[in-house]
């Protein structure tokens, strides 16, 4: 059995120069006291850098992030690229301000800890100016998707993705292909999995290929991701890409440029 006491030593030393001042829910510490985490992370590492965990936040920790997706509903950002996405998105910036209970989940000493006892690497949330660091993806309208992609790192070092799913009222799926493109020539597996509440599924952002599927009519679909990288450091002219493909595939030019969300109307 896991103990979080123990996993604390694991990176000693990088935990202290948080700047955060976020608490943990009793919810999240534990469901990760629950987790035999050993065993998860060495079925991380045998799925080549991916974990599903169905409802593992489930209860009043989903219903107060549910409360706050309820509130920043009219801050989404919709955005359609032919053949490829449709959908809408809610920036890490208005979560900052409307969504403090999403946002100390990303930011809670407990998540981090997990997440690096999970992934085996030192890793920091990312800068503050990276809209995508902690947001929100709503699949709300009949066909709203996103095709097959890998959550590229433009960070120097690697970049993880923990999936939270918060509203599953769809007949969409997560496609995930295991082991694409591998070195050691392993075939492809893939899962289609619903994101219940309180589902979590963590990967490698450069190893998991993966897609949603078009929603159907009168369905909902609602994500959260957090995303960890273990060099928060960019180079400019990929700073620029990455900006610009936020401005066009989810948050607005606005938002990525300005850093502001706008104001949730009452
Ligand atoms: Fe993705």
């Amino acid at each position: 059995m896991f103990r979080a006491g123990r996993a604390c030593l694991a990176f000693p030393g990088i935990i202290g120069r948080m700047t955060t001042t976020a608490t943990s829910a009793p919810e999240l510490a534990d469901a990760i006291r629950s987790l035999d985490l050993p065993a998860a992370r060495a079925r991380y590492l045998a799925q080549d850098e991916f974990l599903f965990l169905p409802r593992f936040l489930a209860g009043p920790l989903v219903d107060r992030m549910l409360t706050e997706v309820d509130r920043v509903r009219p801050l989404i950002h919709r955005n359609y690229i032919p053949r490829h996405k449709k959908g809408g998105s809610v920036s890490y910036y208005a979560l900052t301000e409307h969504a403090p209970e999403i946002v100390s989940l990303y930011r809670s000493p407990a998540t981090l800890q997990f997440v690096r006892d999970l992934v085996g690497a030192a890793v920091v949330p990312c800068p503050d100016r990276d809209p995508h660091s902690c947001a929100l993806y709503f699949y709300t309208e009949p066909g709203d998707h996103i095709g097959f992609h890998f959550d590229t790192s433009y960070y120097k070092g690697s970049r993880y993705t923990v999936l939270v799913g918060l509203i599953e009222r769809s007949s969409s799926r997560l496609v995930c292909q295991l082991y694409k493109d591998d070195p050691r020539g392993r075939p492809v597996v893939e899962r289609r999995l619903a994101t219940h509440p309180g589902t979590l599924v963590a990967f490698n952002g450069d190893k998991l290929w993966h897609a949603i599927t078009p929603l159907g009519d009168n369905e909902e679909r609602v994500s959260l991701t957090l995303e960890y990288v273990t060099d928060p450091s960019m180079h400019p002219l990929k700073r620029l890409f990455s900006n610009l493909k936020d401005s066009f595939a989810y948050f607005g030019v606005k938002t990525v440029f300005t850093g502001r969300p706008g104001a949730v109307r009452r």
